[in-house]
């Protein structure tokens, strides 16, 4: 794992096609400097485990004549990386820069001159003053997931010193100087492979990318890119689709996302920016789908309850049901009429529902006959909260209004209805509700990825997550 995650979260697909997106996620140089710690510990033991390989070559040394050498069988013992930095160059990309970094290895040599001396030892090689430049790009696979590749590296080292044990020391000093400089050339030939293979490392995480993560039997998210990512001066940023589907059947409603732009925001590692938009397309898949309605019985109000699901109860507000229909239970349908609208104002999120009540009774033998139908607006507050890496809320009721749609029972003051519909609102179907929102829906998230130090402020049209992540392996 690596800080590719991150611009992984940031790769996707150049689409021509501009739309708003539903979501957006800012990536902070905090981010990225998370990322570089992450980056950093994965190329140190790279490092640790490159093989160079064996050389050997012939050597014309004044005055003996020509030395054949080997050296053989090198292993690094110290890597040293005091500095490095993962910069956001605007409009462009994300670079990588190594500096200082500090080699260390040992290894064997040996020697055969003057057609029949042979000599050999073991020597110390220190390489210092390493620096590696690289820019790490993104693009899109054929399912729309981040790749990324590291691209024009380039790496050069400072300087490498030879120090040989055994053997005659008048000999090697000889050509001391072109071996450390042939060392030096295999070292940096290295390094940018090595980076190279760390940048693609990433990439089998990046798959992890949920952009299509499923709600539940209903529903589920996209969260792939809209347009490429844009690489601003202090953060990297990401247009996510955020959009609710229904599950196998993707019709789009008829409303789009409205364009916002987040504030300038540097305490967390990442903000997501979730708009009204996202939330609605949500209630347009599950009004659609016919998942928000409820069959209310009498066992579902409070056994302390005086008010009862029955003709009694109501035979007191429309006397025609207790006469009509003497001791019969009665059972309600509320499902709502449209698609309930989700609003976003600072610190307040207001969702606005039209549903109707069926009110049947219950017949002996179990035939439910409608006594009448009224049409609910009703209002709720909700709270919205972070719960793991989801998303989760909890509403409360603000205001409901009734109106007769048909009565089948003769006329009546439908007013007189009003607190028993309250507590069935409150009681029953607002509980119900928040049992399903405690649930939650799936955020962006890459592996196992975990938010911490999380706050969520609701602003106009979008709410905004700030967070720092952790990585577990
Ligand atoms: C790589 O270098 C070339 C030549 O200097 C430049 O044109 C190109 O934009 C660079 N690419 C990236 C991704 O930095
Ligand atoms: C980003 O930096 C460039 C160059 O320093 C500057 O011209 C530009 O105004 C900056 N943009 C923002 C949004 O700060
Ligand atoms: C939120 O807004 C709604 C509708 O404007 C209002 O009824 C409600 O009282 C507000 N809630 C808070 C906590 O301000
Ligand atoms: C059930 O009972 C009601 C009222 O007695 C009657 O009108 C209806 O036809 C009955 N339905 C069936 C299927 O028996």
């Amino acid at each position: 794992m690596f800080f590719g995650c991150w611009l992984a979260l940031g790769a996707l697909i150049p689409v021509t096609l501009s739309i708003d997106p539903g979501v957006k996620v800012e990536l902070t140089r905090k981010g990225l400097e998370y990322g570089r710690q992450l980056g950093m510990v994965s190329i140190q033991r790279k490092l640790k485990t490159i093989k160079i390989p064996d050389f050997s070559g012939t050597q014309s040394v004044a005055p003996i004549g020509k030395v054949q050498y080997s050296l053989s069988n090198m292993q690094i013992d110290n890597v040293q990386l005091p500095q490095s930095a993962l910069d956001l160059v605007a409009g462009s990309g994300v670079r990588l820069s190594i500096s200082n970094a500090f080699i260390s290895l040992h290894g064997n040599w040996r020697v055969k001159y003057l057609k029949i001396i042979k000599d050999s030892g073991t020597f110390d090689l220190k390489v210092s003053g390493l620096s590696i430049t690289a820019t790490i790009a993104t693009k899109s696979d054929e399912t729309g997931r981040p790749v990324v590749s590291s691209v024009n590296c380039s790496a050069t080292v400072n300087s490498a010193t030879i120090k040989f044990h055994h053997g005659a020391s008048w000999l090697y000093n000889l050509f001391k100087k072109f071996v450390s400089k042939a060392l030096r050339q295999a070292m940096e030939k290295k390094m940018c492979p090595l980076v190279a293979n760390a940048v693609n490392d990433m990439n089998p995480y990046l798959k992890t990318l949920n952009v299509v993560a499923k709600v539940d039997q209903y529903a589920e998210i996209e969260y792939s890119m809209v347009s490429s990512p844009t690489i601003a001066n202090s953060s990297v940023d990401l247009s996510l689709k955020g959009e609710f589907y229904n599950i196998g059947k993707h019709q789009e409603p008829p409303f789009s996302p409205t364009a916002f732009s987040m504030p300038p925001e540097v305490n967390n590692m990442l903000y997501i920016g979730l708009s009204a938009f996202t939330t609605n397309s949500a209630a347009f898949v599950y009004n659609k789908a016919g998942a928000l309605s409820l069959y209310i019985t009498d066992d579902m109000l409070p056994k302390s309850s005086p008010i009862r699901l029955n003709t009694r109860t109501f035979g007191v507000v429309i006397p025609q049901i207790a006469k009509l229909f003497p001791g019969l239970m009665m059972k309600l349908l509320v499902k709502t009429v449209k698609t309930p609208v989700i609003t976003f104002e600072p610190s307040n999120v207001t969702v606005q529902a039209t549903a109707s009540v069926t009110a049947y009774a219950i017949q002996s033998n179990g035939t439910l006959t409608p006594l009448f139908v009224l049409n609910l607006d009703v209002s709720v507050s909700a709270q919205v909260f972070v719960s793991g890496m989801r998303l989760a809320g909890a509403v409360t009721l603000n205001n409901m209004e009734l109106t007769l749609g048909t009565s089948y029972v003769g006329e009546f003051q439908v007013k007189a209805l009003h607190s028993i519909f309250q507590m069935v609102l409150k009681v029953v179907v607002i509980p119900k509700l928040n049992a399903q929102l405690a649930k939650g829906y799936p955020l962006p998230t890459l592996g196992k990825m975990k938010l911490v130090n999380t706050q969520l402020q609701v602003l106009k049209d979008y709410m905004l997550i700030g967070t720092d992540v952790q990585f577990k392996d």
